[in-house]
């Protein structure tokens, strides 16, 4: 990107630039809510709409060492069916990673920085550590893909998880400190960030887990006091598997403060967060589903609404009767999650997600796991179909990052799980393009939905 910058041209003045044109922000408000605003392109989506694939820093990178889950993840017991290691070392490869997707015709590249990387010690920030995500941004512009950035995606710093984690009221004091620093050292270089990736996933599981004889939760105490043993602490606390209310009471208002430090600048950027979302579904009409919504997504809808933009993340539906959520179907087709493979929940999640925040919609996620690559092609091909009809009634969608760029460290259940739409042999880290990866990438050359 430096060798085509205009002469006089800051390279940050370039950026913003070019973030305008692709009706990232308009001048007066800083969000211009009105997809009418965005010109068309002949295939139906907007110009400059993001078509990206997604990653996160813990699953891709590998030695996440500072982070609390790495400590988790080599405890007895876990509940970690093994761990995270070398990833799919993403660390070193960033570059390799970030050729495939400006090679298959995207142009846009969500990942995320790792606080327990920058941060590894409390006030303890590692100037390499920001040096190293500067370099993922510039290889980012240097391909010509518009990097989209996650300050958080599920993993902290050790120390933090030994302080109570979300579960500690300071908790927004530290992470505003850590988003504030690095945005300080990154932020000229970021083309849209989120603060936190899916903060309401602790609620979900609670209603998805409420249908099974035992939440795979149970044992999870013991996994706990054995980390607090291993970090020194008389505590620790995890995310997924800590308390969804303390850590919402947390992160909401964490949520905003971070935002405005970030946006303070350096760079102009939409910032907002990400949730996640399935398309809920009532059945019977004593349905709990309106009770789901509303705790599940009010508070950060809520909380979207006063940001730049929500991040839509979907990949299924749910089913709600009376008692909550209700198994699938007997006989409908399941992902390798369990849970039932249905690209029509985008387009409901996206149209609930606007109606409630009434600001520009990105899906920053949205995929399946399956071994058949063929399944991942009709997956998105109807997933994109959903969004073009969102499109086709004005809703402000502005972009569609696939999950995952690569078969990756899904969490709980290691590295089984295919959401990639490029293979990674786990000796040699050696990247396969899928079929379905240039199919994505075809529908991105031609930003239009497949014939
Ligand atoms: C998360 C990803 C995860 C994906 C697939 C989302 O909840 O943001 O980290 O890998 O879903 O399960």
């Amino acid at each position: 990107m430096t060798a085509i910058l205009a002469p006089g041209l800051s390279r940050r003045r370039f950026i913003a630039s070019g973030l305008a044109a692709a009706g990232y922000y308009t001048a007066s408000a800083g969000r211009d809510l009105s997809a009418a605003a965005l010109p068309r392109a002949a295939g139906g989506f907007p110009k400059g709409f993001l078509w990206g694939a997604a990653t996160a820093a813990h699953q891709v990178e590998g030695n996440n060492v500072n982070s609390d889950e790495w400590v988790l993840e080599h405890l007895k017991p876990t509940i970690f069916s093994e761990a995270s290691g070398d990833a799919c070392d993403g660390y070193h490869r960033y570059k390799e990673d970030i050729d495939i997707v400006a090679n298959l015709g995207l142009n846009a590249f969500r990942f995320s920085i790792e606080w327990a990387r920058i941060e590894p010690e409390q006030g303890v920030y590692s100037r390499a550590e920001l040096e190293h995500y500067r370099r993922v941004l510039e290889a980012c512009h240097a391909r010509g893909l518009t990097p989209m950035v996650t300050f958080w995606h599920f993993t902290s710093p050790r120390w933090f998880a030994g302080l109570g984690g979300w579960e500690n009221p300071a908790a927004g004091d530290h992470f505003v400190r850590y988003c504030e620093r690095a945005a300080k050292h990154l932020g000229d270089l970021i083309g849209g960030a989120a603060t936190f990736n899916e903060p309401n996933i602790p609620v979900l599981l609670r209603w998805v887990f409420a249908r099974m004889p035992q939440s795979p939760f149970a044992h999870s105490a013991g996994m706990m006091a054995a980390a607090a043993k291993a970090i020194g602490s008389d505590r620790f606390a995890y995310f997924i598997t800590g308390n969804p209310e303390a850590q919402r009471d947390a992160m909401l208002p964490a949520h905003q403060r971070a935002l405005e430090a970030i946006k303070a600048g350096p760079g102009k950027y939409p910032v907002g967060v990400t949730i996640a979302m399935a398309d809920e579904q009532a059945v019977g009409t004593d349905s709990k589903r309106d009770e789901k919504r509303e705790s599940l997504y009010g508070p950060w809808l809520d909380a979207a609404a006063k940001s730049d933009f929500v991040g839509v993340q979907t990949y299924t539906r749910a089913r709600v009767g009376r008692d909550g959520d209700l198994p699938p179907d007997p006989g409908a087709e399941l992902t390798q999650m369990g849970y039932e493979f249905y690209p029509e929940a985008l387009e409901q999640t996206i149209r609930y997600a606007a109606g409630r925040a009434k600001v520009p919609v990105y899906v920053t996620e949205n995929g399946v796991a399956t071994e058949d690559d063929t399944r991942r092609v009709e997956y998105i091909t109807r997933a994109i179909a959903g969004v073009q009809k969102c499109l086709a009634d004005g809703i402000d969608v502005r972009g569609y990052f696939h999950w995952s760029l690569l078969d990756n460290f899904e969490w709980m259940f290691g590295y089984r799980p295919k959401f990639g739409l490029v293979s990674v042999n786990r000796e040699t880290f050696e990247r396969t393009v899928k079929p379905s990866a240039r199919f994505l990438g075809d529908i991105a050359k031609r930003n239009g939905a497949p014939a």
